[in-house]
């Protein structure tokens, strides 16, 4: 039988078994079967011992320290050095995605030496690289912001648009909330656990009649619980809140979320003629798996583009961010990425699947490339798991008490990675919580 070469991502280390390989260019690691004989030995049950408290007690420090957000896999390695972290189910990327964009940069930009020109020289203008994208998307460049990462856009768009009232679904991606001018009240649409935070339109639009915000933010589907709203059902939406004067969908997962045949999934941008207050953030972290680069951006109605780029943001892509919009715009490439794409999507559900028949823990319904748990033993805190996991498996996860709406010490969120990357992580959780 043909065994799939899949790799893990040995964050940080090289295994020995591969240091006396010759190096390829960019080694993702060992096998899932490498990891789990290299870590078998290293597994214990139980509490954790001095050590292993001593190093989840520094990883919590840390996490303080980063606020709202956690901190990332490079900064905990460098703070904490002993810690072997193998598998990042933190953050939120497709890894085969990643690997693709790093098969082009090798061929194209550092094997031919061409990487000093994309470091040693401007970048594009932002209108230029908007050009490149527009054609990629069908769409006219007038629309086009582009910004360094989603964060970037949302910042700009709830500073030069928001007014004095802006609703947030909760839980959210805290950004929505954090970064308003310090005279916009926040008003929250809150979304309950005890319907696996179903959004419901209903309620919705009698909050927004009520309350009245110049801005609402809706996430499709929802970080941190993966909710998705059809595109149907939000069209009909938006049609109701045509009064409402900015309208924010974030679509920064729509990629992993799929409506009808073949894994195809429905985004917003085609519908922007209809509703001119429509603004639609795209983050390309999550499904091109390049958060490092900063790249993201945002459809929305001419004159609003207009008005951003009159604050600024002329050099605002790096070369590396440039290059991925020119691939981006190769429809050879987004071939390629399609097959990566779906190949994800495919083996995403199956790990959801396999994590809703864990033990004491509850799995919501997903649409995202990662899953909310919530933890329905006593025993353990949030904390406790996401601990246990980095200390004796290498795993990171995120723990979610600093997430407004969501019980302190309940929930965790797990990424879905490669498929051995993610058979690694399930067998980490078993034993954890077993
Ligand atoms: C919903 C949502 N939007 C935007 C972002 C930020 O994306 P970027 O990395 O492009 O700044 C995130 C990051 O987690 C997110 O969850």
């Amino acid at each position: 039988m043909r065994r799939t070469r899949i790799e893990v991502d040995v964050i940080g280390q090289t295994p020995n078994r591969l240091k006396t390989r010759k190096p390829r260019p960019f080694d993702l690691g060992g096998s899932a079967r490498w990891l789990e004989a290299h870590m078998r030995a290293a597994i214990r049950r139980g509490p954790l011992t001095r050590r292993e408290q001593g190093l989840a007690d520094r990883l919590m420090k840390l996490k303080r320290e980063a606020g709202s957000h956690s901190p990332s896999a490079p900064t905990i390695l460098k703070t904490i050095p002993e810690l072997r972290m193998r598998v990042d189910a933190c953050f939120l990327s497709n890894p085969y995605a990643t690997e693709l964009f790093l098969d082009h940069l090798y061929r194209e930009v550092i094997r031919p030496g061409r990487l000093r020109r994309v470091l040693e020289f401007y970048p594009s203008q932002n209108r230029v690289i908007a050009g490149k994208l527009a054609d990629a998307l069908g769409l006219p460049v007038e629309r086009l912001f582009i910004g360094n990462g989603a964060i970037e856009i949302i910042q700009a768009i709830l500073h030069r648009f928001t007014g004095d009232k802006i609703l947030v679904n909760l839980p959210t991606f805290s950004p929505y909330h954090e970064f308003v001018r310090p005279d916009t009240q926040v008003v929250y649409n809150l979304l309950r656990k005890e319907d696996e935070f179903h959004f419901d339109v209903g309620e919705y639009l009698r909050t927004v009649h009520r309350e009245k915000p110049d801005t609402v933010v809706l996430i499709n589907p929802n970080n941190p619980d993966g909710g998705y709203i059809p595109h149907a059902k939000l069209t009909a939406m938006l049609e109701e809140l045509r009064d409402v004067p900015n309208v924010l969908v974030d679509e920064s997962f729509i990629h992993f979320a799929c409506e009808g045949e073949g894994f195809a999934y429905r985004t917003l941008t085609r519908d922007m003629e209809r509703f001119p207050n429509l603004m639609v953030v795209k983050s390309m972290s999550k499904d091109f798996g390049v958060a490092g680069i900063r790249a993201g951006y945002a459809v929305m109605a001419p004159e609003r583009v207009k008005a951003l780029l009159g604050n600024g943001y002329l050099w605002n892509s790096s070369g590396l961010a440039e290059y991925f919009f020119d691939l981006y715009s190769r429809p050879g490439f987004l071939a390629d990425y399609e097959r990566k794409r779906i190949h994800y999507v495919r083996h995403s559900r199956r790990f959801f699947k396999a994590l809703s028949h864990l033990p004491g823990v509850h799995a919501y319904p997903t649409h995202a490339n990662f899953a909310l748990l919530e933890l329905r033993r006593d025993d353990m805190t949030a904390e406790d798991l996401v601990c246990r996991l980095l200390v004796r498996r290498g795993i990171y996860t995120r723990a979610c008490d600093d997430k407004k709406g969501l019980e302190p010490g309940r929930f965790v969120r797990v990424a879905s990675r490669t498929r051995s990357e993610n058979r690694y992580i399930l067998r980490g959780l078993k034993e954890v919580l077993r």
